[in-house]
């Protein structure tokens, strides 16, 4: 791509508004099915079987308010939506161009007062904030975000664990797919992407970053959760769904800087 993001938002903007479009633009006939930025990420019959594998068994009762964190052009949010009538959702994500594509899908949905999108800023507290001033700290029942926090480092994506930890309300769970170095075709597209992103170093780009369970594991149950993997679904990422553990205070805003 020749294009520049100055902005991490940014780049996802270039994604919807020229990168796709190219992709879309092609004649090769797989492209004759793309509607939606993202549509080319798996298939409808891969998206539902996440959904049956993941979502289903954990959603029950159904969440009544739920927090989404990069639903990109909503292919999750309009299955959660669907599928949980009484859900409210509020879709998260750095990228105004993608929340207008969101807009435009889930519009009847957003004049129905079912969903509710922001843009997130880079400010650390930023997640707090949005649901501070929706009230809904303590009473969430579910966060997800899939296929999103791959290209989050660890250092920011603690940032949104924690403001989920507020957010939940005990029992309540988080619903996350994360890159996996560890796992066979994870350690294969780490291997795959050295030429493709040496040389962006320090640069804004759409690289993974990294994880592994036990990494996921230590830092969630250090912050209130109790944390169990989908292996299953493991490929190139681990799938885990991680619960808010009732007896355990919601934890603190971070200190001051430490260094
Ligand atoms: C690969 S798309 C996936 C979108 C959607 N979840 C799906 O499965 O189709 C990644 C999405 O995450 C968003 N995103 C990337 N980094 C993010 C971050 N740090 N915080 C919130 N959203 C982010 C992007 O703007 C984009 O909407």
């Amino acid at each position: 791509m020749t294009e520049r993001a100055d902005d991490y938002g940014q780049y996802w903007d270039l994604y919807v508004q020229s990168i796709f479009p190219q992709l879309r633009a092609t004649h090769d006939p797989a492209a004759e099915r793309l509607h939606w930025p993202g549509d080319e990420w798996g298939t409808p019959e891969i998206w539902d079987k996440i959904y049956a594998m993941v979502f289903a068994p954990e959603l029950d009762p159904p969440p009544a308010r739920a927090i989404e964190i990069g639903p990109g052009s909503g292919k999750y949010t309009a299955m959660v939506l669907e599928r949980c009538p009484d859900v409210q959702v509020l879709a998260l994500d750095v990228s105004a161009a993608y929340l207008s594509v969101l807009e435009a899908r889930l519009a009847p949905e957003i004049a129905a007062g079912r969903l509710f999108t922001r843009r997130l800023l880079p400010e650390w507290d930023y997640f707090d904030r949005l649901v501070r001033e929706r009230g809904w700290e303590g009473s969430v029942d579910l966060v997800f975000s899939i296929d999103a926090m791959v290209h989050v480092d660890l250092q920011y994506l603690v940032a949104y664990w924690l403001a989920a930890a507020r957010a939940l309300r005990p029992g309540g769970k988080m619903i996350m797919s994360v890159a996996d170095a560890t796992s066979p075709h994870g350690f294969d597209k780490l291997m795959a992407d050295v030429p493709n992103y040496f040389s962006t170093q320090g640069k804004i780009t759409s690289k993974f970053e990294w994880l592994c369970p036990p990494m996921v594991s230590h830092v969630l149950e250090r912050i209130g959760f109790d944390v169990r993997f989908f292996p299953k679904l493991a490929g190139r990422d681990c799938w885990f769904v991680a619960t808010r553990r009732p007896a355990d205070p919601i934890p603190a805003s971070p200190a001051a800087p430490a260094r």
